[in-house]
């Protein structure tokens, strides 16, 4: 177990559909483990695979934050299959720290993927837990919650990404792996 070093806006691998995971095998276990340990060290409901280096479709999730198991899920491969409902939201990123701002989602999406054995699954979900499902899936492919935001939020989230980048708080990586 290990913490993985999380990437920030806009390093390349946040802006690339990730690819497909093939291989279910220890590796993989593993790399959702840290992913976990990754996210609640980051006080984080979610977590995808690109957020930390690797263009990979895969996300960790616990709106929970720990307390409930149940509510704990590895989503590999996700494909929205219904959405349902709006919200109005605050949402915030862990590659995006200190920006947060409402966006509007669906209120319930039904979202089928694979577990860690490869079994296919379907997950259906409302409130933070279909935001969090939302944004995570937009990351699998290579979308950033930037887009998703109205032209005018979007543009004062640009003005205070800039100052963050001018100060050195994020970490910009231009490199990226697959698994
Ligand atoms: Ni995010």
């Amino acid at each position: 177990m290990g913490l993985l070093k999380i990437v920030h806006y806009p390093s390349p691998v946040l802006l690339t559909v990730g690819k497909p995971v093939e291989t279910f095998d220890e590796n993989l276990e593993k790399l959702a483990l840290d992913m976990f340990e990754t996210m609640y060290h980051a006080d984080g409901v979610g977590l995808a695979a690109p957020q930390v280096g690797i263009s990979s479709r895969l996300f960790v999730m616990d709106c929970s934050g720990g307390t409930d198991p149940s509510r704990r899920f590895v989503i590999i491969n996700p494909e929205i299959i219904a959405c349902e409902g709006h919200q109005i939201g605050k949402e915030g990123c862990l590659s995006f720290p200190g920006i947060y701002t409402e966006i509007k989602r669906e209120m319930r999406v039904i979202v089928r993927f694979q577990d860690l054995k490869g079994s296919l699954q379907e997950l259906d979900v409302t409130g933070l837990e279909a935001r969090c499902v939302l944004h995570e899936t937009d990351h699998c492919d290579g979308i950033v919650f930037l887009n998703r935001m109205t032209p005018f939020k979007r543009a004062l989230a640009k003005k205070k990404i800039k100052e963050f980048q001018i100060s050195g708080k994020w970490e910009v990586s231009r490199s990226f792996e697959t698994i």
